[in-house]
């Protein structure tokens, strides 16, 4: 693979860092934002890391300067949020919190990035979203409507951009060992998946430096699963 600028934000652990780690051991050339750099667990010559939080607004707008001067090929959007409670119980600000960071998050930090790639005329936008956002999940109203809201979004975008050589897909993971599914893996679940085991992370990265890959040139506007088959349509 030619070395390209890629973008991934949340990278500073779980499915995020270890893209950053598929990206960087490919000979790219790496932005990874966090939302606090003094922490950040990567060190490499052709890795920038910088500080951004995609729920404030501020903070985005502080960031495009950065983003415009690194120019990325490729953008990750990977952080996200849960914030878990059953329906009747889920606050304004539960719901809020997720749909800001996991959807109008992606939203503003796509922004950021879309205008230098039309001007590229090549890109390639991956949003995580979730399994979740497809099959719903008890306890997740919020988290399921912010990724079937990155799916749908998905679509618009890979229509509007499509013709200027930018595809858009989404990943949608199942069950993957981070620190965010800590307290959900048990033995009940794992005999739910085809597979028979929890994903890891390296599951997802490999999707997702396909879909970034010049192999993957024609695919635009997909959900593509990585779940070891827990959801089958
Ligand atoms: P994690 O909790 O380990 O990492 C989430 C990352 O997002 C962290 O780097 C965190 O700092 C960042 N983040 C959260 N809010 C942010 C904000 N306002 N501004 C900037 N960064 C922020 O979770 P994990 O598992 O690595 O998740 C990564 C992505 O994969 C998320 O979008 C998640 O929804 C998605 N996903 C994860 C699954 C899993 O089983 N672990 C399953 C399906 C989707």
């Amino acid at each position: 693979m030619e070395s390209k600028k890629v973008f991934i934000t949340g990278g500073n652990r779980g499915i995020g860092k270890g893209i950053v780690e598929g990206f960087l051991s490919n000979g790219n050339e790496v932005l990874a934002s966090c939302r606090d750099a003094s922490k950040f667990p990567l060190e490499n010559d052709r890795l920038t890391v910088a500080e951004l939080d995609i729920a404030d607004a501020k903070s985005i707008d502080n960031f495009k300067n950065i983003v415009e001067s690194f120019g990325p090929e490729i953008l990750v959007n990977n952080a996200g949020i849960t914030k878990d409670n059953i329906f009747l119980r889920m606050s304004d600000d539960e719901w809020l919190d997720v749909i800001d960071t996991n959807l109008t998050g992606t939203f503003r930090v796509t922004k950021l990035v879309a205008k230098g790639m039309l001007k590229q005329k090549w890109g390639r936008i991956i949003n995580i979203s979730s399994i979740s956002g497809m099959m719903g999940n008890p306890g997740q109203a919020n988290y399921s409507a912010s990724k079937s809201g990155i799916d749908g979004f998905t679509r618009s975008l890979a229509k509007e951009l499509g013709s200027r050589n930018i595809t858009v897909n989404s990943v949608a993971p199942g069950f993957i060992a981070t620190d965010m599914t800590d307290n959900l893996a048990n033995e009940e679940l794992t005999k739910k998946i085809p597979l028979g085991r929890i994903g890891n992370v390296e599951d997802v990265v490999s999707l997702v430096l396909f879909l970034s890959s010049e192999d993957a040139n024609y695919i635009t506007g997909q959900t593509l699963v990585v779940d070891g088959g827990l959801f089958m349509k």
